[in-house]
């Protein structure tokens, strides 16, 4: 088998960069080691940046999006019983952010991708990717029993923070920069509508905590519904900091809302609506960078090369990001025989990658307590929270990091 650009993982990242060559008449071949349900039903963040909101649009994905997406202006920050809203148009010339669930993202550009693209083949692993130094460099990988050859151009590397591109890179040539946190988030969703028509973060002494939400499942609704649906008819999406490593079948029902209803508790008598829970998983909290960001005609994008811990909600943003980026780069060298773009590839990303990184870090250490936390730190937080909510300048820098890094 060839192709020009050969992309391993089917998750944004690779979904996304298939449907920007596609539009540029570029061909590419995804690689995608699950099955097509287990990728649809993956349950990951949900917040899209206006930047991501346009790029779905651009490309011709942003139908459904339009439909049932939220725009949000604004999160509520909890801590001390107080709350303090930060409104993102009035602090960032207008931007704001969309509700919408990064596996309905995925979704609609795999709909997409086997109707209008180039081929998409599930349950086909990438074992390895040979020759990155060279001018052909090919993806081995196993594919209804069989071992086969993706002869490329070009590979990017899409395949998550497990994947096998990055392998691919000589160990001498790398710097990885990582950071672990002692505590994970166990996610709930939960039949029952939100109890806050924005998102709320957090801040208590038993830890952190976010209430979140998803539009409702289009079984119930048909989708061309949704829009004019209430927020009432919407799930509740909410999120309590626990200790690294803890099963989430350690939490009771009862216990999960009781706990959340202490940390979200406020002194204006707020109140949090309890329903059933119909799914909980934790999540793990890591940092982590590997640099470069390419070798030879490898290029890695999105968790492949980089992961932030989910409280700044960048992960997918920075995915698309850097798809956008490589899309870009080769467009032009296809157009003008110039690998200017290519070769600036992996600098050009990991300035908006740092910026996320440093983001991500300042949100989850605002707002998460340490399992050793002192009591001095604990009064810097709360003094960090109170700045925001009382200097524009600090409020204008916590909206523009939520809101979003421009892409170029
Ligand atoms: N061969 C083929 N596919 C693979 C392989 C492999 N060897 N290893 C992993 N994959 C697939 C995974 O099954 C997954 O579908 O690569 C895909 C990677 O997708 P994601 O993990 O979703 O990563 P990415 O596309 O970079 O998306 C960015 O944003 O919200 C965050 O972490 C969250 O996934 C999210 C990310
Ligand atoms: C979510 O809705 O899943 C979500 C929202 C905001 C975050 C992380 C996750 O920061």
């Amino acid at each position: 088998m060839r192709t020009t650009v050969g992309i391993i993982g089917a998750g944004p990242a690779g979904l996304l960069l298939a449907r920007l060559l596609h539009n540029a008449g570029i061909d590419s071949v995804v690689l995608e080691s699950r099955d097509r349900a287990y990728v649809e039903q993956r349950q990951r963040a949900g917040i899209l940046e206006q930047g991501t909101v346009d790029v779905l649009r651009a490309v011709g994905a942003g139908e459904r999006m339009d439909r049932e997406g939220l725009r949000h202006d604004g999160i509520e920050l909890r801590y001390a019983k107080k709350r303090h809203r930060v409104d993102f148009p009035a602090l960032t010339g207008g931007r704001s952010v969309t509700v919408y669930a990064q596996t309905e993202v995925c979704k609609d550009l795999i709909a997409l991708q086997l109707k209008e693209g180039g081929p998409l083949l599930f349950e086909a692993e990438a074992l390895a990717v040979e020759g990155a130094d060279t001018d052909s460099p090919s993806v081995r990988f196993r594919h209804e029993g069989r071992e086969e050859l993706l002869e490329c151009d070009y590979v990017v590397g899409c395949d998550g923070s497990w994947g096998v591109a990055r392998k691919a890179i000589p160990a001498e040539l790398t710097r990885v920069f990582e950071r672990t946190y002692p505590f994970g988030w166990l996610g709930i969703l939960a039949d029952v509508p939100p109890s806050h028509d924005e998102l709320v973060y957090a801040r208590h002494d038993r830890g952190f905590a976010l209430l979140s939400m998803r539009p409702p499942v289009s079984r119930h609704h048909p989708s061309k519904e949704v829009a004019s649906l209430p927020i009432e008819s919407f799930v509740s999406r909410l999120y309590l900091q626990v200790p690294e490593g803890t099963d989430a079948e350690e939490w009771g029902d009862q216990e999960i809302w009781d706990e959340l209803e202490r940390r979200f508790e406020t002194e204006d008598g707020w109140r949090l609506e309890r329903g059933p829970i119909t799914q909980k998983s934790v999540t793990p909290m890591r940092s982590y960078v590997q640099e470069p960001m390419r070798y030879g005609r490898l290029f890695l994008a999105g968790d492949a090369a980089h992961i932030v811990p989910p409280t700044g909600a960048k992960g997918l943003n920075l995915a698309v990001g850097d798809v956008v980026t490589f899309a870009r780069a080769l467009t032009y060298q296809q157009e003008t025989g110039s690998a200017e773009l290519l070769d600036a590839y992996s600098e050009t990303c990991l300035r908006r990658v740092w910026q996320a990184e440093r983001f991500s870090y300042d949100m989850t250490t605002l707002l998460h307590r340490a399992p050793d936390a002192t009591p001095f730190e604990d009064r810097l937080q709360l003094a960090r929270l109170e700045r925001i909510a009382s200097s524009r300048a600090a409020e204008t820098d916590l909206a523009e990091g939520y809101t979003g890094f421009p892409l170029d």
